[in-house]
């Protein structure tokens, strides 16, 4: 099984910004566990970030991957971009948050991507992914 890894706006940022909110390890750092955790469980990842929208959206429509674990950053509250890319497509998308969304500000409360996703993991720092991965395999 192969999933995709993907993240959106100013996960590249992750380890430097928000300590407090996101933690210190940087999203290469981060990626590197999920890579050994999935590997553990038979999976190969393939990862991209981008702080574009558009860069998702393609990605989403070409990937080969048999699901996608997708942290889509502030994206999440008003892209209907990419909820329509997720829609377009039958790889299963798991949505993923770092911080609880719901005990922050008002605007992270609503997600536009989680009605077109399999579900959400959100609250659980850097082992959101994990559980997102590990959910493929359940
Ligand atoms: C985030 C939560 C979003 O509200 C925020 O814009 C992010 C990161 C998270 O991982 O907790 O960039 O998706």
């Amino acid at each position: 099984m192969k999933l995709l890894i993907l993240n959106g706006v100013n996960l590249n940022r992750t380890g430097l910004r928000e300590k407090s909110v996101y933690g210190t390890q940087t999203l290469p750092e981060i990626e590197r566990e999920i890579a050994a955790f999935a590997a553990a469980r038979g999976i190969d990842c393939e990862f991209f970030q981008s702080n574009l929208e558009g860069e998702l959206c393609t990605k989403i429509q070409e990937t080969d991957a048999d699901g996608i674990v997708l942290n889509a950053g502030a994206f999440t509250h008003y892209s209907y971009a990419l909820r329509d890319a997720i829609a377009s497509v039958d790889t299963p998308v798991v949505e993923v948050h770092m911080s609880n969304v719901h005990a922050r500000e008002e605007f992270r409360h609503n997600s536009v991507i989680s009605a077109v996703c399999r579900g959400t993991v959100l609250g659980f720092g850097k082992n959101s992914y994990l559980l997102a991965v590990e959910s493929f395999v359940l």
